[in-house]
């Protein structure tokens, strides 16, 4: 027995259990089955307008499309193609064997076609054709191969097995009849069909149209548009489909369309919508750019572009990508990093270029610039292109300026680009933090979106300037000279504000009012800090410094009473209070403050009054 047969036998398969697993376990959607068989109809067309070049005999019918018809009563959907269409042996062997391909071997021979003429075959793995065992319970399949008079019905119930038999068919091609399951009758019905067709085929290049009242009307948009030559494609087309992309009514404030070669290649057409009623929101913060592989929608999902390009709609199409059977998942793989890498240096080249027309770039960031700005933040690799490229108000005027703008502004002496954050731009304008800034002429930007609290920190600097929060550039303020009688006040401050402030300093940053709040220097600031409450967030910090103007009236005279021996325990919440209502906060006892002010102002009005009663 030693002389056993040692050569390799060949593996068995339990084809019924194949082809179960093929049509129950492959596909999350049973809808698919239509994008599959008419990725087939449209690859047997092109193989055979590719074969007539060199064969006149076999050249495509001028009509020439994919058509889909259902049979209510008889519960069938028939997909007929003008293709190239299969023998008996092509029947028997690519439709009777799981996982034979006759599209890909196809594509083999072609090596040595010139490229200008080569179809892109959709077809690879040799499984697709089965999906129609998700919403059929038997399957004709009546062809004519192209140059022979010869038709075959290949059928099966996909179980047991396939019988192939003579048929006729009038030209050469191929009718793919589906008897639909009973769970399935959704796909009897024109309008679900055309909604798939959309879904998944809308660029197939050949026409697919679908029996509705006995006339076939047109499924699909057709061409590619982003396959085509710049040069063949005028701004309406790239309007229409824009808008028939995007579900937009406006016009895209900018268009990107290029085909990049070399490390991957593929085709893009990306849109900046314009002034769009539809806002990215914080909820969505996926990018949605269609990824097509020849032509074909795979998914919307592969977040070509970063969140902070997640207003861009388009379509990326590429035939590099290598897809898994299901043509679903895309398989973890270098060359959507490669592509995304590519969209997002194309789409910055773009945004530094048209920021040169600056009423025109005004409106882009409006609409889109707290967005970009989440990129200075978020991305690492192009965190400086991006802050090059946001638009800032600040204290100098109206009009937005860029980093750039600022530093090549940047007074004498000024060593750091200063910002200061809140709500709302007019409030911050008003800020007493800005008197000393405003001073000594240095320009502070203004930053009023959320996002504005959370990136400055992450930049750090730009231009080799280091960026600084106002409240935190304490070091330009210290005052110089100040009366003895103001440092005692501002210790008698402290202890009688006690912890609800961490000091109570003398700064020359203020010239206008008596006193300010700083935050903390290395703690968030003061309106982040606010935010972080608002959101029900815990706030880590701790309470801000007292900042006193020792030039003011105000705080020169209680300075003087504090040395007479007077309480001024109410005017020191009285100053903490007008701090906080300059910071944007209201007052900490509003109605101890209501009475206090009323008080004195009362008071005021009577001495007046009585002064000019006494003076007439
Ligand atoms: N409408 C058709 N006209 C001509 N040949 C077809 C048609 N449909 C299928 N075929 C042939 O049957 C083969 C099997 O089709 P199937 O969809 O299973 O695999 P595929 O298209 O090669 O690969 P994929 O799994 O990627 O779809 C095809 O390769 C092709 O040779
Ligand atoms: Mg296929």
């Amino acid at each position: 027995m030693s002389d056993a047969i040692e050569t390799d036998r060949p593996f068995d398969a339990e084809v019924g259990r194949l082809l179960d697993l093929v049509v129950h376990s492959l596909y999350s959607d049973r809808e698919i089955f239509l994008r599959e068989l008419v990725a087939n109809a449209a690859d047997a067309i092109d193989r055979r307008r590719f074969l007539a070049l060199s064969d006149e005999s076999l050249a495509l019918p001028a009509e020439a499309g994919i058509r889909i018809r259902t049979d209510h009563s008889a519960r069938t959907l028939t997909i007929s193609d003008d293709g190239i269409g299969m023998s008996e042996e092509d029947l028997a062997s690519h439709l009777g064997t799981i996982a034979r391909s006759g599209t890909r071997a196809f594509t083999e021979t072609l090596a040595d076609a010139k490229p200008e003429e080569r179809p892109s075959l959709i077809g690879q793995f040799g499984v697709g054709f089965y999906s129609a065992f998700m919403v059929a319970d038997r399957v004709e399949v009546i062809s004519r191969r192209a140059g022979s008079d010869a038709a075959y019905c290949w059928s099966s119930d996909g179980r047991g097995g396939y019988r192939i038999t003579p048929a006729t068919r009038d030209a050469a091609g191929t009718d793919i009849t589906l008897h639909i399951k009973s769970d399935a009758t959704e796909f009897l019905d024109a309008h679900r069909l055309d909604t798939i067709i959309r879904k998944w085929a809308d660029h197939v290049s050949v026409p697919i149209s679908i029996e509705r009242d006995g006339k076939f009307v047109a499924a699909n948009a057709g061409a590619a548009l982003w396959r085509k030559a710049k040069a063949d494609v005028t701004e309406a087309d790239y309007e229409d489909f824009y808008r028939h992309l995007g579900h937009m009514f406006d016009k895209p404030w900018a268009t990107i369309h290029w085909r990049a070669e070399g490390a991957v290649d593929f085709a893009a057409l990306l849109f900046i919508p314009g002034a769009s009623p539809f806002q990215a929101t914080a909820e969505d913060r996926d990018s949605h750019v269609r990824l097509h592989v020849r032509r074909m929608f795979i998914t919307d999902r592969a977040q070509l572009l970063p969140s902070w390009l997640r207003f861009i709609e388009g379509v990326v199409d590429t035939e590099d990508l290598p897809l898994n059977v299901s043509r679903e998942m895309l398989q973890a793989t270098p060359v959507l990093a490669r592509i995304r890498k590519a969209l997002i240096n194309r789409v910055i080249t773009e945004l530094k270029s048209r920021a040169k027309d600056e009423d025109s770039y005004a409106s882009f960031i409006s609409q889109w610039g707290p967005v970009l700005k989440e990129g200075i933040y978020d991305d690492v690799d192009h965190r400086t292109d991006i802050a090059g490229l946001a638009r800032f108000r600040s204290t100098r005027n109206a009009e937005l300026t860029s980093l750039d703008a600022y530093v090549a502004r940047m007074a004498e002496g000024q060593s750091a680009i200063y910002y200061l954050t809140g709500e709302d731009h007019e409030r911050l304008a008003a800020s007493p933090l800005l008197e000393g800034m405003r001073a000594k002429g240095f320009e502070v930007l203004l930053l009023a979106d959320p996002i504005d609290h959370f990136w400055p920190e992450r930049l750090g600097s730009y231009q080799d300037k280091k960026l600084l929060h106002v409240a935190k550039a304490t070091d330009l303020f210290e005052a110089a000279t100040v009366d003895p009688a103001v440092t005692d006040f501002a210790a008698a401050l402290k202890a009688a504000l006690g912890e609800s402030v961490s000091e109570v300093r003398c700064s020359a940053r203020l010239t206008d009012s008596p006193a300010a709040l700083a935050a903390d220097a290395e703690g968030p600031d003061l309106a982040m800090q606010r935010m972080m409450r608002r959101a029900g967030r815990p706030v880590f910090a701790g309470p801000p410094a007292l900042e006193i103007n020792p030039a003011h009236s105000l705080i020169l005279a209680l300075a003087q009473r504090h040395q007479a021996g007077e309480d001024l325990a109410d005017w020191a919440a009285l100053l903490l209070d007008l701090a906080r209502i300059g910071d944007g906060e209201p007052p900490a006892d509003a109605a101890r403050f209501t009475r206090f002010v009323a008080a004195h102002v009362a008071a005021d009005v009577a001495a007046d009054v009585a002064a000019q009663v006494g003076g007439a």
